[in-house]
């Protein structure tokens, strides 16, 4: 975030709409380190409270599991908490949030109440397949959370993190083959939808997210600059 080039107007609210592995986490933290935004991940967020043993991680654990999606409810009142922190004042990159239409229009009330609006919901579209590739060779850095793939990404020194030196690469539990059909379905079933949502709002916009990490990055950015343009 060091020398990020401002946001113009501020605070900004940006959504990454895609299936998984759609590259919605990757992309986030790249806009993160060139914009000075924060990436709010609700998969991260629910990861965190099933790992802290709260109530609510308590709920999500199976569902998670299952490639389900968690109740609206349970997502709607982590993110609200979420919202509140004092670094997010600057400008948020929703990654994984909204995935129901129900969870649209609870931010929809939460912007209204806070003044902000969505500056643009952009949405990664990649094919069914290729997303099942992405996920099966997906890892995590344990230490900072910056993701790799076995063959698309790769750290510099094997099983040792680029960006913090950690050697602690995790693989997510939900990442199994059985599961990925599931979240696939409940994508095309629940989180689709709401591609016609936001085009309709006016603030859609669609990347094609086939390609290389670096130029998709590139496209993201500059819909970030125009959608943050002061009228
Ligand atoms: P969540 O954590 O949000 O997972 P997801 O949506 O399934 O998305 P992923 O994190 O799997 O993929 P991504 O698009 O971020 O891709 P990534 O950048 O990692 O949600 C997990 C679960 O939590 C859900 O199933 C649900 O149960 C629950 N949940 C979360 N939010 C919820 C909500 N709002 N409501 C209800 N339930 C909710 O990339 C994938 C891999 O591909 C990486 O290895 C990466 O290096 C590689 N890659 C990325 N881009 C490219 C590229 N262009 N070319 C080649 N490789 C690439």
């Amino acid at each position: 975030m060091d020398g990020a080039p401002a946001i113009e107007t501020s605070p900004a609210v940006l959504i990454l709409l895609g299936p998984p592995g759609a590259g919605k986490g990757t992309q986030a933290r790249l806009l993160e380190e060139e914009f000075g935004l924060v990436q709010l991940s609700t998969g991260d967020l629910l990861r965190a409270a099933v790992a802290a043993g709260t109530d609510a991680g308590k709920a999500a654990k199976a569902v998670m599991e299952a490639g389900d999606l968690v109740s609206d409810d349970i997502v709607i009142a982590i993110l609200r908490d979420r919202l509140g922190d004092a670094d997010v004042q600057r400008g948020v990159i929703l990654d994984g949030f909204p995935r129901t239409t129900v969870q649209a229009s609870a931010l929809d009330a939460l912007l209204l109440e806070t003044g902000q609006k969505i500056n643009a919901a952009i949405s990664l579209e990649v094919d069914d397949g290729e997303m099942v590739t992405r996920i099966s060779g997906r890892y995590t850095c344990g230490g900072c959370g910056e993701g790799y793939h076995d063959t698309f990404k790769q750290p510099e020194t094997a099983g040792t993190c680029d960006k913090c030196g950690a050697a602690d690469m995790k693989r997510r539990a939900d990442d199994k083959a059985e599961t990925v059909g599931q979240r696939l379905q409940a994508y095309h079933a629940q989180t689709a939808p709401l591609i016609s949502y936001y085009d309709g709002k006016g603030v859609l916009q669609s990347v094609d997210a086939m390609g290389n990490i670096h130029n998709i990055a590139a496209a993201l950015a500059q819909i970030v600059r125009d959608a943050t343009r002061p009228n």
